[in-house]
């Protein structure tokens, strides 16, 4: 039983896996690139280095790599995968979704497959939508990744953009459960009237691929850092706040908090307004930059080949992104 008390099966996180790609940019290496300084983006972000995906490596490719490793933690034959769940800002093309690329990828023959764009907060509303599947008896299992590749829509020539950001991928297997460890509860928001402050404006219909759109340089990542980086605290410390009081529980019952990874300086703002020390958080953004659905994912595969949570902790997933998107996910770690 779930503790939503509707009657659903209880839904476990039970294999996790990451990929990241071998190239390691350094800030060192951004100054050739762009104006800027090792010193600016340590202290304006956290960030020292990022990895950058091959030129022969899509979403999917990276996606696969670290499905592979959560199969075999849970145990689970690709084979034997229901419902895979790609969340991407960079899927490997306009269609067909990426997550049937991934099925080919890995072989997973019975799965349905679908992506799901939330921006950075993709990974948790794919989350969500995958536990309501299994909760409900529809499948047995289900595959939710973050997976992005960056790095082909950054603007290299847009240092306020450029620096921040980098390539990998996260993935999770999730199965039913009757321990009562699992997802505890999840709470998500959007605010569509936000929506033109994070943005990749060319190559969808309001604005297709054209020379022009091109020469204007539409076709690369756009943000508002500013107004991005307030909303965000606001948004992540509200739905933080939120699912602890959904669930019954407070500040003090969380083991670990595992944000989205943008800032350095957002994650102690929103440290702060919790009451929970950033010794309680996962932090990898230092090596890995922003990853957007892929940063909660890895941070957790991290945090667990480190066996940094034992059964019964509790974790708190909490993201922002462009739409405006936010969520926060409350997990009782343990299978
Ligand atoms: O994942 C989705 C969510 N994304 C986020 O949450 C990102 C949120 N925003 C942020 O993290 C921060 O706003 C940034 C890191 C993007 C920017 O930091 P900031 O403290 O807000 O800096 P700023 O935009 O106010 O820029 C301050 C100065 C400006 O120069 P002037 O106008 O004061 O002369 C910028 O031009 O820093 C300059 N600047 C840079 N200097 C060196 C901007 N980018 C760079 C750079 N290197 N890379």
């Amino acid at each position: 039983m779930n503790r939503d008390g509707k009657g659903q099966r209880g839904v476990v996180i039970a294999g996790v896996g990451s990929y990241l790609p071998e190239r390691i940019l350094t800030n060192a290496d951004l100054t050739k690139i762009v104006d800027t300084s090792d010193e600016w983006i340590r202290t304006r972000t956290g960030i020292s280095e990022r990895r950058i995906a091959r030129d022969d490596q899509a979403a999917s490719d990276l996606a696969a790599e670290a499905s592979r490793h959560a199969l075999t933690m849970a145990g689970l034959a690709a084979e034997d995968v229901e419902m895979i769940v790609v969340a991407t800002v960079t899927p490997d093309m306009v269609f067909p979704n990426t997550a049937c690329f991934v099925q080919k990828h890995i072989g997973a023959r019975k799965a349905f497959c679908f992506d799901l764009e939330a921006a950075c907060s993709g990974f948790l509303y794919s989350l969500e939508t995958a536990r309501q599947f299994v909760a409900s008896g529809t499948v047995k299992n289900a595959l939710v990744i973050g997976a992005e590749k960056l790095s082909c829509v950054l603007d290299w020539q847009d240092r306020t953009t450029c620096v921040l950001f980098g390539d990998g991928a996260g993935a999770v297997v999730l199965k039913p459960t009757t321990t009562g460890h699992g997802i505890l509860g999840t709470v998500m928001g959007s605010d569509g009237t936000l929506a033109e402050l994070l943005t990749i404006p060319g190559g969808g219909s309001r604005t297709p691929v054209s020379a022009q759109s091109m020469a204007d340089r539409m076709h690369y990542m756009k943000m508002a850092g500013k107004d991005v980086f307030k909303h965000a605290v606001r948004c992540m410390t509200d739905a933080a706040q939120q699912v602890l009081a959904r669930c019954g529980l407070s500040a003090d019952d969380v083991t670990c908090v595992i944000p989205h990874q943008a800032n350095m300086r957002i994650v102690q703002a929103v440290s702060d307004r919790l009451g929970i020390g950033t010794d309680r958080f996962c932090i990898n953004l230092d090596r890995v930059g922003n990853m957007s659905a892929a940063s909660v994912p890895v941070a957790l595969d991290e945090a667990v080949r480190a066996n940094r949570f034992k059964a019964g902790d509790r974790l708190l997933f909490v993201t922002f992104g462009g739409g405006f998107t936010w969520g926060a996910t409350l997990v009782e770690w343990g299978v």
